[in-house]
């Protein structure tokens, strides 16, 4: 699968497998989302990968919203993430490099993109999560102060299928008859800007 190839087949998977991923296979996101560009190449994130069995399901319930469905929503006891990757700013080196956290909050998006798409390649569906409860997923995970969370990304194998379709008038993704989402994607044409506005 080329690149491409990767970023036009991503969906967001929210309905997994129960199976576990191999430590490798998740090692290896976390290797693709070190090396994703940081400002100034500070690299100022640090990953918590999550794939213990009973923290998998103490974490759950930190995350607030799934498919923007106040909690509690989202997959079913056996269809949930089987491993989530806690991608965090560590703000005291930011300080002492100077750095900004509008820019470590980009790296954030990046890492996370880079995970993604390794995920993806090995057949592993993910959700990136801003709706995690930040005191709640600090305290499950013993998360010290120093760190910022910049977002988690759940993962596990995918049980679910996702369409893209052209956008018309609503943003939000459903759920058809057959339990399929729809994602609706604003066209190219309508997107792309060429040189002054
Ligand atoms: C910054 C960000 C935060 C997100 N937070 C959540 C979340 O808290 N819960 C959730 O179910 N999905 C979350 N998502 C997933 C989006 O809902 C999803 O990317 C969007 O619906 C588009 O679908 P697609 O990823 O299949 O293209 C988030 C995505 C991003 C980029």
């Amino acid at each position: 699968m080329d690149v491409y190839e990767a970023i036009m087949k991503r969906r967001t998977i929210r309905r997994f497998k129960d199976v576990p991923i191999p430590y490798e296979v998740l090692a290896k996101c976390i290797d693709a989302a070190r090396l994703a560009p940081t400002g100034r190449n500070l690299q100022l994130l640090d990953f918590l990968l999550v794939d213990d069995e009973r923290l998998l399901s103490e974490v759950f319930p930190t995350i607030a919203s799934w498919a923007q469905t106040p909690r509690p929503s989202g997959p079913p006891p056996g269809h949930r993430p089987r491993a989530y990757v806690v991608i965090m700013i560590d703000t005291v080196r930011e300080k002492e490099t100077g750095g900004s956290r509008r820019s470590t909050q980009v790296d954030a998006g990046m890492a996370a993109e880079n995970l993604i798409l390794a995920a993806l390649e090995q057949g592993i569906g993910t959700c990136a999560i801003l709706s995690a409860v930040e005191s709640e997923i600090r305290q499950v995970l013993n998360i010290p102060a120093k760190y910022e969370i910049g977002v988690v990304v759940a993962m596990g194998y995918p049980d679910e299928s996702s369409i893209t379709e052209v956008y018309t008038t609503v943003t939000k993704p459903y759920l058809d008859e057959h339990g399929v989402r729809h994602v609706p994607k604003r066209k190219l044409e309508d997107v792309l800007k060429r040189n002054k506005l």
